[in-house]
Protein backbone atom coordinates (compact mmCIF):
# COMPACT_ATOMS: atom_id res chain seq x y z
CA UNK A 1 0.00 0.00 0.00
CA UNK A 2 1.30 3.44 -0.75
CA UNK A 3 2.04 4.74 2.77
CA UNK A 4 -0.71 8.00 3.58
CA UNK A 5 -1.91 8.05 0.29
CA UNK A 6 -5.46 9.04 0.06
CA UNK A 7 -7.81 9.15 -2.89
CA UNK A 8 -8.04 12.59 -3.10
CA UNK A 9 -4.95 14.04 -2.18
CA UNK A 10 -4.54 15.33 -6.00
CA UNK A 11 -6.73 17.72 -4.86
CA UNK A 12 -4.26 19.35 -2.94
CA UNK A 13 -1.63 19.47 -6.34
CA UNK A 14 -1.33 21.68 -9.07
CA UNK A 15 -3.94 20.32 -12.20
CA UNK A 16 -4.01 20.65 -15.58
CA UNK A 17 -6.17 19.98 -18.53
CA UNK A 18 -9.18 19.78 -16.31
CA UNK A 19 -12.57 21.40 -16.59
CA UNK A 20 -13.82 24.14 -14.17
CA UNK A 21 -17.03 23.40 -13.35
CA UNK A 22 -19.24 25.98 -13.12
CA UNK A 23 -21.69 24.07 -10.48
CA UNK A 24 -19.83 23.00 -7.72
CA UNK A 25 -23.12 21.51 -6.40
CA UNK A 26 -24.03 20.18 -9.08
CA UNK A 27 -20.76 18.24 -9.26
CA UNK A 28 -20.01 17.27 -6.01
CA UNK A 29 -24.04 15.03 -6.23
CA UNK A 30 -22.78 13.08 -9.22
CA UNK A 31 -19.53 12.75 -7.33
CA UNK A 32 -21.48 11.40 -4.41
CA UNK A 33 -23.93 9.08 -7.14
CA UNK A 34 -20.86 7.64 -8.65
CA UNK A 35 -18.74 6.46 -5.78
CA UNK A 36 -21.97 4.55 -4.65
CA UNK A 37 -22.10 2.59 -7.91
CA UNK A 38 -20.12 -0.63 -8.16
CA UNK A 39 -16.62 -0.95 -9.96
CA UNK A 40 -16.52 -1.50 -13.50
CA UNK A 41 -13.42 -3.58 -13.43
CA UNK A 42 -12.13 -5.52 -10.30
CA UNK A 43 -8.77 -5.93 -8.31
CA UNK A 44 -8.22 -9.45 -10.01
CA UNK A 45 -8.35 -8.26 -13.60
CA UNK A 46 -6.30 -5.97 -13.03
CA UNK A 47 -3.94 -7.96 -11.21
CA UNK A 48 -4.04 -10.77 -13.83
CA UNK A 49 -3.03 -8.18 -16.49
CA UNK A 50 0.37 -6.60 -14.97
CA UNK A 51 1.54 -10.18 -14.74
CA UNK A 52 0.90 -9.98 -18.60
CA UNK A 53 2.19 -6.81 -18.81
CA UNK A 54 5.34 -8.21 -16.73
CA UNK A 55 5.84 -11.02 -19.18
CA UNK A 56 5.82 -8.36 -22.25
CA UNK A 57 8.34 -6.46 -20.16
CA UNK A 58 10.51 -9.53 -20.50
CA UNK A 59 9.52 -10.12 -24.35
CA UNK A 60 7.72 -13.25 -23.13
CA UNK A 61 4.31 -11.86 -24.37
CA UNK A 62 3.64 -8.64 -26.53
CA UNK A 63 0.97 -5.78 -25.86
CA UNK A 64 -1.37 -4.59 -28.62
CA UNK A 65 -3.41 -1.37 -27.14
CA UNK A 66 -5.58 0.40 -29.27
CA UNK A 67 -8.83 1.68 -29.68
CA UNK A 68 -10.45 5.02 -30.34
CA UNK A 69 -8.52 8.63 -29.82
CA UNK A 70 -11.93 9.66 -27.80
CA UNK A 71 -15.28 7.40 -27.63
CA UNK A 72 -18.19 9.14 -28.12
CA UNK A 73 -21.96 9.54 -27.25
CA UNK A 74 -22.69 9.14 -31.02
CA UNK A 75 -20.90 6.74 -31.74
CA UNK A 76 -22.03 4.05 -28.94
CA UNK A 77 -23.54 1.35 -30.68
CA UNK A 78 -22.49 -2.64 -30.47
CA UNK A 79 -21.46 -2.79 -33.82
CA UNK A 80 -18.94 -0.36 -33.57
CA UNK A 81 -17.68 -2.05 -30.45
CA UNK A 82 -17.89 -5.44 -32.34
CA UNK A 83 -15.99 -4.20 -35.35
CA UNK A 84 -13.24 -2.59 -33.27
CA UNK A 85 -13.10 -5.70 -30.66
CA UNK A 86 -12.60 -7.99 -33.98
CA UNK A 87 -10.17 -5.99 -35.43
CA UNK A 88 -8.16 -6.32 -32.10
CA UNK A 89 -8.16 -10.38 -32.37
CA UNK A 90 -7.32 -10.21 -36.01
CA UNK A 91 -4.38 -7.97 -35.26
CA UNK A 92 -3.30 -9.94 -32.34
CA UNK A 93 -3.43 -13.46 -34.79
CA UNK A 94 -1.04 -11.91 -37.26
CA UNK A 95 1.19 -10.28 -33.90
CA UNK A 96 0.96 -13.81 -32.69
CA UNK A 97 2.06 -15.48 -35.30
CA UNK A 98 5.32 -13.72 -36.01
CA UNK A 99 6.01 -12.64 -32.34
CA UNK A 100 5.12 -16.45 -31.33
CA UNK A 101 3.96 -15.39 -28.43
CA UNK A 102 0.74 -14.54 -26.36
CA UNK A 103 -0.59 -11.04 -27.54
CA UNK A 104 -2.03 -9.13 -24.78
CA UNK A 105 -5.25 -7.38 -25.88
CA UNK A 106 -6.13 -4.18 -24.35
CA UNK A 107 -8.83 -1.98 -25.77
CA UNK A 108 -8.46 2.00 -25.51
CA UNK A 109 -12.46 1.49 -24.80
CA UNK A 110 -14.98 1.84 -22.36
CA UNK A 111 -13.47 4.79 -20.83
CA UNK A 112 -11.85 6.51 -23.22
CA UNK A 113 -13.63 9.72 -22.66
CA UNK A 114 -11.40 12.95 -21.82
CA UNK A 115 -9.22 14.55 -23.89
CA UNK A 116 -6.29 17.02 -23.22
CA UNK A 117 -6.40 19.65 -25.67
CA UNK A 118 -3.31 21.55 -26.93
CA UNK A 119 -5.45 25.06 -26.25
CA UNK A 120 -8.50 25.84 -24.02
CA UNK A 121 -10.18 27.83 -26.92
CA UNK A 122 -10.82 27.28 -30.41
CA UNK A 123 -12.24 28.89 -33.42
CA UNK A 124 -15.17 27.30 -35.86
CA UNK A 125 -16.20 29.28 -38.92
CA UNK A 126 -14.31 32.41 -36.69
CA UNK A 127 -15.60 32.25 -33.50
CA UNK A 128 -14.11 31.24 -30.47
CA UNK A 129 -15.40 28.56 -28.26
CA UNK A 130 -14.06 26.68 -25.22
CA UNK A 131 -12.08 23.69 -26.72
CA UNK A 132 -14.09 20.37 -26.96
CA UNK A 133 -12.66 17.80 -23.74
CA UNK A 134 -14.51 15.23 -24.23
CA UNK A 135 -18.09 13.99 -24.53
CA UNK A 136 -17.38 12.73 -20.33
CA UNK A 137 -16.94 16.55 -19.74
CA UNK A 138 -18.42 18.89 -22.77
CA UNK A 139 -20.47 18.49 -25.79
CA UNK A 140 -18.69 18.53 -29.71
CA UNK A 141 -21.23 20.95 -31.16
CA UNK A 142 -19.83 24.71 -31.87
CA UNK A 143 -22.06 26.36 -29.33
CA UNK A 144 -21.00 27.81 -25.92
CA UNK A 145 -24.12 26.17 -24.33
CA UNK A 146 -22.69 22.51 -25.23
CA UNK A 147 -19.26 23.73 -24.39
CA UNK A 148 -19.89 24.65 -20.68
CA UNK A 149 -18.50 21.61 -18.87
CA UNK A 150 -21.29 19.30 -17.18
CA UNK A 151 -20.74 16.94 -14.42
CA UNK A 152 -23.52 14.64 -15.61
CA UNK A 153 -21.96 13.91 -18.23
CA UNK A 154 -20.18 11.99 -16.25
CA UNK A 155 -22.89 9.42 -15.30
CA UNK A 156 -23.76 8.95 -19.04
CA UNK A 157 -19.86 7.89 -19.71
CA UNK A 158 -19.81 5.56 -16.81
CA UNK A 159 -23.37 3.88 -18.39
CA UNK A 160 -21.80 3.51 -21.55
CA UNK A 161 -18.63 2.00 -20.25
CA UNK A 162 -20.78 -0.43 -18.06
CA UNK A 163 -23.18 -1.44 -21.17
CA UNK A 164 -19.25 -1.73 -23.18
CA UNK A 165 -17.60 -3.24 -21.20
CA UNK A 166 -20.39 -6.11 -20.86
CA UNK A 167 -20.61 -6.54 -24.93
CA UNK A 168 -16.81 -6.88 -24.34
CA UNK A 169 -16.79 -9.28 -21.90
CA UNK A 170 -19.44 -11.44 -23.59
CA UNK A 171 -17.60 -11.31 -27.29
CA UNK A 172 -13.92 -12.31 -25.45
CA UNK A 173 -15.72 -15.84 -24.12
CA UNK A 174 -18.44 -15.99 -26.30
CA UNK A 175 -16.48 -17.78 -29.62
CA UNK A 176 -17.09 -14.67 -31.06
CA UNK A 177 -13.56 -14.82 -32.92
CA UNK A 178 -13.18 -16.76 -36.29
CA UNK A 179 -9.73 -16.80 -36.57
CA UNK A 180 -10.04 -19.35 -39.53
CA UNK A 181 -10.91 -15.96 -42.05
CA UNK A 182 -7.38 -15.45 -41.72
CA UNK A 183 -6.99 -15.07 -45.39
CA UNK A 184 -9.53 -13.09 -46.40
CA UNK A 185 -8.33 -10.25 -44.46
CA UNK A 186 -5.78 -9.27 -47.02
CA UNK A 187 -8.54 -9.35 -49.98
CA UNK A 188 -8.67 -5.54 -49.74
CA UNK A 189 -5.36 -5.31 -50.29
CA UNK A 190 -4.37 -3.50 -53.52
CA UNK A 191 -1.59 -5.59 -55.62
CA UNK A 192 1.94 -4.16 -54.49
CA UNK A 193 5.28 -6.22 -53.00
CA UNK A 194 3.80 -5.40 -50.13
CA UNK A 195 0.47 -6.89 -49.95
CA UNK A 196 1.99 -9.74 -51.78
CA UNK A 197 4.30 -10.23 -48.75
CA UNK A 198 0.98 -10.00 -46.42
CA UNK A 199 -0.64 -12.44 -48.26
CA UNK A 200 2.08 -14.64 -47.66
CA UNK A 201 2.15 -14.50 -43.94
CA UNK A 202 -1.66 -15.06 -44.26
CA UNK A 203 -1.11 -18.48 -46.17
CA UNK A 204 1.20 -19.56 -43.56
CA UNK A 205 -0.95 -18.35 -40.89
CA UNK A 206 -3.99 -19.97 -42.40
CA UNK A 207 -1.92 -23.63 -42.81
CA UNK A 208 -0.47 -23.15 -39.07
CA UNK A 209 -4.88 -23.69 -38.43
CA UNK A 210 -4.81 -26.19 -40.99
CA UNK A 211 -2.71 -28.56 -39.35
CA UNK A 212 -3.85 -27.59 -35.80
CA UNK A 213 -7.64 -28.56 -36.53
CA UNK A 214 -6.24 -32.06 -38.70
CA UNK A 215 -4.47 -32.39 -35.65
CA UNK A 216 -7.99 -32.70 -33.99
CA UNK A 217 -7.25 -28.65 -31.85
CA UNK A 218 -10.35 -27.19 -32.49
CA UNK A 219 -12.35 -23.66 -31.13
CA UNK A 220 -14.37 -26.70 -28.90
CA UNK A 221 -11.44 -28.51 -27.62
CA UNK A 222 -9.55 -25.62 -26.98
CA UNK A 223 -10.72 -22.96 -25.06
CA UNK A 224 -8.01 -21.31 -25.54
CA UNK A 225 -9.07 -20.42 -29.13
CA UNK A 226 -12.67 -19.84 -28.66
CA UNK A 227 -12.11 -17.15 -25.72
CA UNK A 228 -9.56 -14.14 -25.07
CA UNK A 229 -8.58 -11.99 -22.20
CA UNK A 230 -9.76 -8.80 -22.94
CA UNK A 231 -8.81 -5.92 -20.65
CA UNK A 232 -10.09 -2.20 -21.32
CA UNK A 233 -7.91 0.79 -20.77
CA UNK A 234 -7.91 5.22 -21.11
CA UNK A 235 -6.03 8.17 -19.94
CA UNK A 236 -7.36 9.10 -16.34
CA UNK A 237 -7.72 12.73 -17.21
CA UNK A 238 -10.71 13.16 -15.42
CA UNK A 239 -9.45 12.66 -11.84
CA UNK A 240 -12.73 13.74 -10.61
CA UNK A 241 -14.36 10.40 -12.15
CA UNK A 242 -11.07 8.99 -11.41
CA UNK A 243 -11.51 9.29 -7.27
CA UNK A 244 -15.29 8.73 -7.18
CA UNK A 245 -14.69 4.77 -8.95
CA UNK A 246 -11.47 4.24 -6.99
CA UNK A 247 -12.46 1.24 -4.67
CA UNK A 248 -10.19 -0.75 -2.18
CA UNK A 249 -9.03 -4.70 -2.91
CA UNK A 250 -10.58 -6.75 -0.96
CA UNK A 251 -7.51 -9.31 -0.96
CA UNK A 252 -4.67 -6.86 -0.56
CA UNK A 253 -6.65 -3.77 1.07
CA UNK A 254 -4.36 -1.56 -1.74
CA UNK A 255 -6.47 1.09 -3.72
CA UNK A 256 -7.71 0.48 -7.03
CA UNK A 257 -8.83 1.99 -9.81
CA UNK A 258 -12.51 0.81 -10.80
CA UNK A 259 -12.78 2.70 -14.04
CA UNK A 260 -10.92 0.24 -16.16
CA UNK A 261 -8.20 -1.99 -16.09
CA UNK A 262 -4.96 0.16 -17.05
CA UNK A 263 -4.74 3.46 -17.01
CA UNK A 264 -2.25 6.42 -18.36
CA UNK A 265 -1.27 9.39 -18.03
CA UNK A 266 -0.66 11.54 -20.67
CA UNK A 267 2.11 13.86 -22.55
CA UNK A 268 0.23 16.78 -21.16
CA UNK A 269 -0.39 15.72 -17.58
CA UNK A 270 2.85 14.17 -16.61
CA UNK A 271 4.46 16.72 -13.80
CA UNK A 272 5.84 14.60 -11.12
CA UNK A 273 4.35 16.84 -8.75
CA UNK A 274 0.99 17.28 -10.70
CA UNK A 275 -2.41 16.41 -9.93
CA UNK A 276 -2.38 13.07 -12.16
CA UNK A 277 0.77 11.49 -10.84
CA UNK A 278 -0.49 11.96 -7.25
CA UNK A 279 -3.62 9.99 -8.07
CA UNK A 280 -1.65 7.11 -10.24
CA UNK A 281 0.73 6.54 -8.31
CA UNK A 282 -1.69 5.55 -4.97
CA UNK A 283 -3.61 2.51 -7.03
CA UNK A 284 -3.00 -0.61 -7.95
CA UNK A 285 -3.65 -1.28 -11.47
CA UNK A 286 -0.71 -1.26 -14.46
CA UNK A 287 0.00 2.31 -15.45
CA UNK A 288 1.16 3.59 -18.68
CA UNK A 289 3.58 6.82 -18.92
CA UNK A 290 3.47 8.64 -22.09
CA UNK A 291 6.86 10.04 -23.23
CA UNK A 292 7.24 12.87 -25.66
CA UNK A 293 9.81 14.65 -26.53
CA UNK A 294 9.41 17.29 -24.04
CA UNK A 295 10.44 14.07 -21.13
CA UNK A 296 13.67 14.75 -19.58
CA UNK A 297 15.79 12.43 -17.87
CA UNK A 298 14.95 14.02 -14.61
CA UNK A 299 11.61 13.93 -14.87
CA UNK A 300 11.61 10.10 -15.61
CA UNK A 301 13.27 8.93 -12.93
CA UNK A 302 11.35 11.20 -10.83
CA UNK A 303 8.17 9.49 -12.85
CA UNK A 304 9.28 6.04 -12.05
CA UNK A 305 10.38 6.49 -8.73
CA UNK A 306 6.77 8.05 -7.54
CA UNK A 307 5.18 5.55 -10.07
CA UNK A 308 6.91 2.20 -9.12
CA UNK A 309 8.34 2.81 -6.16
CA UNK A 310 8.99 -0.78 -5.66
CA UNK A 311 10.16 -1.76 -9.11
CA UNK A 312 7.20 -4.41 -9.77
CA UNK A 313 7.30 -5.60 -13.36
CA UNK A 314 4.51 -5.14 -15.24
CA UNK A 315 3.27 -1.76 -12.66
CA UNK A 316 4.95 0.47 -15.55
CA UNK A 317 4.59 0.96 -19.27
CA UNK A 318 6.94 3.90 -21.09
CA UNK A 319 4.58 4.69 -24.18
CA UNK A 320 7.00 6.31 -26.63
CA UNK A 321 5.41 8.52 -28.50
CA UNK A 322 8.36 11.18 -30.44
CA UNK A 323 6.94 11.31 -34.15
CA UNK A 324 8.60 9.84 -37.08
CA UNK A 325 12.18 10.92 -37.86
CA UNK A 326 12.70 11.99 -33.80
CA UNK A 327 12.51 8.30 -31.97
CA UNK A 328 16.60 8.19 -32.73
CA UNK A 329 17.01 11.39 -30.74
CA UNK A 330 15.29 10.40 -27.32
CA UNK A 331 14.53 6.88 -27.00
CA UNK A 332 18.34 5.89 -26.60
CA UNK A 333 18.84 8.60 -23.40
CA UNK A 334 15.55 7.40 -22.19
CA UNK A 335 16.34 4.20 -22.40
CA UNK A 336 20.07 4.69 -20.92
CA UNK A 337 17.85 6.35 -18.08
CA UNK A 338 15.89 3.44 -17.45
CA UNK A 339 18.88 1.39 -17.30
CA UNK A 340 20.81 3.70 -15.12
CA UNK A 341 17.78 3.51 -12.60
CA UNK A 342 17.91 -0.22 -12.81
CA UNK A 343 14.26 0.22 -13.30
CA UNK A 344 11.83 -2.92 -14.79
CA UNK A 345 9.76 -0.91 -17.50
CA UNK A 346 7.84 -2.28 -20.54
CA UNK A 347 8.36 -0.09 -23.97
CA UNK A 348 5.74 0.45 -25.88
CA UNK A 349 5.33 2.27 -29.33
CA UNK A 350 2.72 5.06 -29.55
CA UNK A 351 3.25 6.01 -33.11
CA UNK A 352 0.02 8.00 -33.52
CA UNK A 353 0.43 11.32 -31.65
CA UNK A 354 3.77 12.64 -32.69
CA UNK A 355 2.48 12.23 -36.30
CA UNK A 356 -0.42 14.59 -36.76
CA UNK A 357 -0.56 17.04 -39.39
CA UNK A 358 -2.68 19.15 -41.11
CA UNK A 359 -3.62 18.01 -44.82
CA UNK A 360 -3.19 20.17 -47.94
CA UNK A 361 -7.30 19.77 -47.60
CA UNK A 362 -7.59 21.00 -43.78
CA UNK A 363 -7.90 17.55 -42.05
CA UNK A 364 -6.13 17.10 -39.31
CA UNK A 365 -4.29 13.44 -40.35
CA UNK A 366 -1.52 11.15 -39.60
CA UNK A 367 0.67 10.07 -43.20
CA UNK A 368 0.03 5.91 -42.50
CA UNK A 369 3.78 6.17 -44.03
CA UNK A 370 4.96 8.26 -40.87
CA UNK A 371 3.39 5.69 -38.39
CA UNK A 372 4.83 2.81 -40.07
CA UNK A 373 8.39 4.25 -40.16
CA UNK A 374 8.12 5.49 -36.35
CA UNK A 375 7.49 1.74 -35.48
CA UNK A 376 10.58 0.68 -37.38
CA UNK A 377 12.36 2.90 -36.05
CA UNK A 378 11.57 1.54 -32.40
CA UNK A 379 12.03 -1.60 -33.51
CA UNK A 380 15.43 -0.48 -34.52
CA UNK A 381 16.28 1.51 -31.73
CA UNK A 382 16.10 -1.43 -29.37
CA UNK A 383 17.69 -4.03 -31.63
CA UNK A 384 20.48 -1.19 -31.16
CA UNK A 385 20.08 -1.01 -27.49
CA UNK A 386 19.65 -4.77 -26.62
CA UNK A 387 16.49 -4.15 -24.97
CA UNK A 388 12.79 -5.41 -25.24
CA UNK A 389 9.94 -3.78 -27.69
CA UNK A 390 7.05 -4.78 -25.82
CA UNK A 391 4.56 -3.41 -27.26
CA UNK A 392 2.69 -1.35 -29.90
CA UNK A 393 -0.40 1.86 -28.97
CA UNK A 394 -2.93 2.99 -31.60
CA UNK A 395 -5.88 4.72 -32.46
CA UNK A 396 -7.78 2.88 -34.60
CA UNK A 397 -11.60 1.57 -35.39
CA UNK A 398 -13.03 -0.97 -37.25
CA UNK A 399 -15.03 1.05 -39.04
CA UNK A 400 -13.68 1.86 -42.80
CA UNK A 401 -13.01 5.31 -42.02
CA UNK A 402 -10.72 8.08 -43.98
CA UNK A 403 -8.65 9.52 -41.65
CA UNK A 404 -5.50 8.89 -42.10
CA UNK A 405 -4.00 9.23 -45.94
CA UNK A 406 -1.62 6.41 -47.38
CA UNK A 407 -2.07 2.60 -46.93
CA UNK A 408 -1.96 0.01 -49.18
CA UNK A 409 -6.26 0.91 -50.22
CA UNK A 410 -4.58 4.52 -50.11
CA UNK A 411 -6.25 7.06 -48.82
CA UNK A 412 -5.55 10.71 -50.10
CA UNK A 413 -6.18 14.08 -48.85
CA UNK A 414 -9.06 14.74 -51.23
CA UNK A 415 -10.31 11.57 -49.70
CA UNK A 416 -10.39 12.30 -45.92
CA UNK A 417 -13.93 14.35 -46.43
CA UNK A 418 -15.67 10.96 -47.19
CA UNK A 419 -15.76 9.48 -44.01
CA UNK A 420 -14.18 11.89 -41.58
CA UNK A 421 -15.86 10.45 -38.21
CA UNK A 422 -13.07 10.75 -35.17
CA UNK A 423 -14.63 13.10 -32.40
CA UNK A 424 -10.77 13.97 -31.55
CA UNK A 425 -7.55 12.75 -33.54
CA UNK A 426 -7.39 10.76 -36.72
CA UNK A 427 -7.22 6.92 -36.75
CA UNK A 428 -6.22 4.23 -38.64
CA UNK A 429 -9.06 2.47 -40.24
CA UNK A 430 -9.42 -1.44 -40.65
CA UNK A 431 -7.52 -2.09 -43.73
CA UNK A 432 -4.28 0.64 -42.23
CA UNK A 433 -4.89 -1.46 -38.55
CA UNK A 434 -4.26 -4.88 -40.01
CA UNK A 435 -1.35 -3.24 -42.03
CA UNK A 436 0.33 -2.36 -39.23
CA UNK A 437 0.28 -5.60 -37.72
CA UNK A 438 1.80 -7.44 -40.47
CA UNK A 439 4.61 -5.22 -40.70
CA UNK A 440 4.76 -5.41 -36.53
CA UNK A 441 4.75 -8.97 -37.34
CA UNK A 442 7.08 -9.19 -39.92
CA UNK A 443 9.54 -6.91 -37.06
CA UNK A 444 9.25 -9.05 -34.32
CA UNK A 445 9.72 -12.43 -36.64
CA UNK A 446 13.17 -10.59 -37.32
CA UNK A 447 14.13 -10.01 -34.08
CA UNK A 448 12.98 -13.69 -33.04
CA UNK A 449 15.27 -14.74 -35.74
CA UNK A 450 18.24 -12.79 -35.03
CA UNK A 451 17.59 -14.21 -31.42
CA UNK A 452 18.12 -17.72 -32.68
CA UNK A 453 21.23 -16.92 -34.32
CA UNK A 454 23.32 -15.67 -31.57
CA UNK A 455 21.82 -18.70 -29.49
CA UNK A 456 23.38 -21.36 -31.92
C1 LIG B 1 -3.97 10.12 -26.55
O1 LIG B 1 -3.43 9.02 -26.35
O2 LIG B 1 -5.10 10.24 -27.04
C2 LIG B 1 -3.18 11.35 -26.27
C3 LIG B 1 -3.75 12.53 -26.13
O3 LIG B 1 -1.87 11.10 -26.23
P1 LIG B 1 -0.65 11.99 -25.72
O4 LIG B 1 -0.90 12.27 -24.26
O5 LIG B 1 0.53 11.09 -25.93
O6 LIG B 1 -0.60 13.23 -26.57
CO1 LIG C 1 -5.42 10.86 -29.60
Amino acid sequence: MTKGWTKSDWRAKPRVQMPDYPDAAALSAVEMQLSKYPPLVFAGEARRLKKQLAAAAEGKAFLLQGGDCAESFAEFSADNIRDTFRVMLQMAVVLTYGAKVPVVKVGRMAGQFAKPRSAPTEVIGGVEYPSYRGDIINGFDATVEARRPDPNRMLQAYTQAAASLNLLRAFSTGGFADIHRVHSWTLGFAESDKAERYRELSNRISDALDFMSAAGVNPDSAPTLASVDFYTSHEALLLEYEEALCRIDSITGQPVAGSGHMIWIGDRTRQPDGAHVEFARGVLNPIGLKCGPSTTAEDLKVLMAKLNPQNEPGRLTLIARFGAGKVGDHLPRLIQTVQEEGASVLWSCDPMHGNTIKSSTGYKTRPFDSVLREVREFFQIHKAEGTIPGGVHFEMTGQDVTECTGGLRAVTDEDLSDRYHTACDPRLNASQALELAFLVSEELSAQREAARKVAF
